[in-house]
């Protein structure tokens, strides 16, 4: 089977851990050139620490991690500690990593293995964090986006937010980063909120992760149930949204979503909107920046919009995967 390139691009986070995971469990279809880390669900220092953990604990020793942005492109780091805990991961303890990181200097590390891919091959760019080093590679070395496939991205919403009745996280806490990664021209799957929140684990599936005997499922198990708690709101199903394996899972078993052309802008005022995403759809847009949503909207990114998921085949694949790790 031909594998895809694929760099993540993440900030672990209980979701990140799981989408981690599922890429983990998927090497057969996905060669993973590198994880980067940026600023978002904690600071710096605790997601790179978690994702240099996260890699040994999951078999990928041989995958390099590299240090991202410490920091959005011009906002104030604003970690999400009240959702995922104050180590990034809950109260789950990973053995200590095996490995550094590979360069402290990650977008450089991240363009350089990009470039140095065979000729004709491309890598496609899985971000499940804010935008900030996805922003600084095609800002500061614009050859890249003919080597990019695709952007897979965890990002925004058409109707409404997690952090803010108007902002989805990723993109809320870096703005100006959205911006410019929808504004660059490359092809992006836009795993938002639309679909995300339809794609989780229910309670009682938690619980049977807990109890079993494969570390793996025990420590996805023990995040699972204290992201539960922290972002279960009333009235809501007894499930957990698992936002960033929808990126991963698209990758491999694409039949499992649907979505829509959209035309996407970013708000980056300062006020109540910062972060929104204004979604247009483009039902005729072979490649979307031709349609008349998209020029209303002076846009010339080609977003393709979950909406849809096949929620039981969702937690089929997911827990079959996490079994496979052993
Ligand atoms: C996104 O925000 C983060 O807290 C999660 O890891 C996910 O990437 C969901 O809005
Ligand atoms: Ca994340």
């Amino acid at each position: 089977m031909k594998q895809r390139n694929i760099w993540i691009d993440c900030d672990p986070g209980i979701d990140d851990a799981v989408a981690l995971a599922m890429a983990a469990a998927s090497r057969d279809q996905l060669n993973i050139l590198g994880i980067s880390t940026v600023a978002g669900n904690q600071i710096s220092d605790r997601v790179t620490g978690n994702a240099l953990k996260l890699a040994s604990f999951l078999g990928m020793e041989d995958v390099p991690v590299v240090r991202g942005a410490r920091g959005p492109l011009v906002r104030p780091v604003e970690p999400a500690g009240d959702v995922h805990g104050s180590t990034g991961l809950g109260d789950c303890q990973l053995p200590a990593a095996t490995k550094q990181t590979a360069s402290e200097s990650g977008i450089f590390y991240m363009y350089t293995r990009i470039m140095e891919l065979p000729a004709g091959e491309q890598v496609t760019l899985v971000p499940t964090g804010p935008l900030t080093n996805i922003a600084l590679l095609l800002g500061t070395f614009p050859e890249v986006r003919q080597r990019i496939e695709q952007i897979v991205l965890m990002g925004g919403s058409s109707s409404g937010g997690n952090v803010t009745p108007a902002a989805e996280f990723n993109i809320w806490a870096d703005p100006e980063a959205a911006h410019m990664v929808f504004g660059a021209g490359v092809p992006i799957v836009m795993c938002g909120l639309d679909v995300t929140l339809k794609s989780g684990l229910d309670g009682a599936q938690i619980e049977k992760l807990c109890q079993s005997d494969r570390k793996v499922e025990q420590a996805c198990g023990q995040m699972l149930s204290f992201y539960l708690n922290t972002t279960r709101h009333e009235g809501e199903e007894n499930m957990v949204a698992i936002h960033d394996a929808v990126t991963i899972l698209f990758l491999t078993d694409p039949d499992l979503f649907s979505g829509k052309n959209a035309a996407v802008q970013v708000d980056c005022s300062w006020g109540e909107n910062r972060g929104r995403t204004i979604c247009a759809e483009c039902p005729d847009a072979g490649v979307v920046g031709t349609g008349d949503a998209a020029e209303d909207l002076s846009l010339s990114a080609s977003v393709y919009l979950l909406d849809q998921v096949n929620l039981p085949e969702f937690q089929r694949v997911l827990l079959s995967k996490l079994a496979s790790l052993g």
